[in-house]
């Protein structure tokens, strides 16, 4: 082998060797020098190697930056909903019983709106007409409907509290007319006293 073979050979060896050993995770050389490195992977100083972010580390893109940006961690209120790897931060949700208050999941909220109404999406709205929530549940719930059961409505409902009914006992007193259902009621009552 004559000598200028010999050195063009090892420096074509240097740089593959470069390209495939030292920077593997290299996407942009520039002679043998890498200059810019894959997502998931840093490049700790200027022409390389690449290295892969640590376990608790993450380059969405591809990057000459000398670093990896942290991974989020979801503790306490928040817990995992994706976890980290090394092209992609880790993304958080609520735990049970609360909401995240925006899209990226910043904050949790209580899923509980107050009286009068319910979540839709990430937002408490008022319950539709119809429906109540006495701030105890996490949706509206329709109002009782009287007539179905054999009474009559003797409070509205509105957006806080239910409707209140009158149940006659119809089919206990066997009576066609409401007024003295009504006092069959009272009667019976009175009974248990
Ligand atoms: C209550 O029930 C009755 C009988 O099932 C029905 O005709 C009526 O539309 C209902 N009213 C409401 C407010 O849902
Ligand atoms: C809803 O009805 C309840 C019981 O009748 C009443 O105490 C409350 O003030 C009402 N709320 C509204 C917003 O009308």
């Amino acid at each position: 082998m004559d000598p200028v073979t010999s050195i063009l050979l090892s420096g074509l060896l240097q740089i593959l060797y470069i390209q495939t050993v030292l920077c593997d995770g290299c996407l942009k050389f520039a002679g043998s020098c890498c200059i810019q490195c894959n997502a998931g992977y840093f490049l700790p100083k200027k022409c390389g190697p690449c290295i892969p972010c640590p376990s608790k580390g993450y380059n969405e893109r591809p990057t000459d930056r000398p670093y990896c940006d942290h991974c989020r961690r979801c503790e306490g209120i928040f817990l995992y909903k994706e976890r980290c790897t090394s092209t992609s931060n880790a993304v958080c949700t609520c735990i049970p019983g609360k909401v995240c208050v925006d899209e990226k999941c910043t904050q949790c909220k209580s899923d509980r709106c107050q009286a009068g109404q319910q979540l839709q999406g990430q937002k408490c709205v008022d319950c539709p007409v119809g429906t109540f929530n006495t701030g105890a549940e996490h949706r509206c719930i329709p109002w009782k409907n009287c007539t179905a059961h054999g009474g009559v409505v003797i409070a509205n409902g509105n957006r806080t509290s239910d409707v209140v009914c009158k149940e006659y006992l119809i089919k206990v007193t066997q009576s066609p007319s409401p007024p003295s259902a009504v006092s069959a009621v009272t009667t019976k009552t009175d009974r248990n006293n």
